[in-house]
């Protein structure tokens, strides 16, 4: 399969990228910085992993729709589009008394762009079959007790759950599945040292939800199960 995962310079979705390489799937590795991003490649490279970069910010809608048209030189469609980058600010603290330019950030890194990057790759996604997965996080859960950390960035990945379930109900009749994953608690940049999960366990359920013979759409899933939203 070929695989477009954004964010993919480290943590979950670097692990993500290097699991389903060594399986034999093509990788897209996208990133921001590309410094970073000639980094990740040679690490995945030196593991033998089949690969193509994609420079792309998401917090940019000009830089998505750049980073389309320079895929639409490929002589191949995607099977699995993952959209997994997203920030953190470590000034996230209130949504009452936080500057709102954190909040606008937030949400436009982590819940509009991931929505424009599924608009501006919807025509090189294969139909029918193709899969959509978006990194959401517990904290975004509205039905969980509310843990008073970081609210603009659990509001951008609550905002993220309701556009994965319009999406799934709106990409049903082309046979596209549109489902959220929250890795657990994992020890990255993000997640920070006391995290009880290292990447291994964060990209499980990531690589599974792209692998699985099952056709599943709409859910939010932690640990290969479905989760309230
Ligand atoms: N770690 C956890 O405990 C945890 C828990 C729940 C959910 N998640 C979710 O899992 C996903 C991966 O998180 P992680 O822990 O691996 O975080 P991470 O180590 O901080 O990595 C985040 C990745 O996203 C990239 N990124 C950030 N802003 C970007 C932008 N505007 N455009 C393109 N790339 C951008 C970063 O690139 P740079 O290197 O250029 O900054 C980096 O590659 C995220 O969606 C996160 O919300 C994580």
């Amino acid at each position: 399969m070929n695989i477009l995962i954004t964010g993919a310079n480290k943590g979950i979705g670097f692990e993500t990228a290097r699991q389903l390489g060594l399986q034999g799937h093509r990788i897209i590795l996208s990133g921001r910085d590309e410094a970073r991003l000639d980094k990740a490649a040679k690490a995945l490279s030196f593991q033998g992993v089949l690969m193509d970069t994609l420079m792309m910010d998401v917090h940019s809608a000009e830089s998505i729709e750049t980073a389309a048209k320079t895929f639409s030189n490929s002589t191949f469609k995607l099977d699995v589009l993952i959209n997994n980058a997203a920030q953190l600010d470590k000034a996230d603290n209130s949504l009452l008394r936080d500057d709102e330019r954190i909040l606008s950030e937030t949400l436009t890194t982590n819940s509009v762009g991931p929505l424009r990057v599924i608009r501006a790759f919807l025509p090189y996604l294969n139909t029918p079959g193709a899969r959509i997965i978006n990194l959401s996080s517990g904290g975004g859960s509205m039905t969980d007790p509310v843990g008073g950390w970081s609210p603009a960035y659990c509001v951008s990945k609550s905002l993220l759950n309701a556009i994965t379930r319009h999406l799934a109900h709106e990409l049903e009749p082309k046979r596209i599945t549109v489902n959220a994953v929250c890795p657990g608690w994992v020890k990255t940049d993000m997640g920070g040292k006391s995290a009880p999960r290292g990447v291994e366990r964060g990209a499980e359920t990531v690589v599974w939800l792209a692998t699985t013979r099952e056709t599943l759409t709409g859910k939010f899933f932690r640990d290969k199960k479905v989760i309230p939203w």
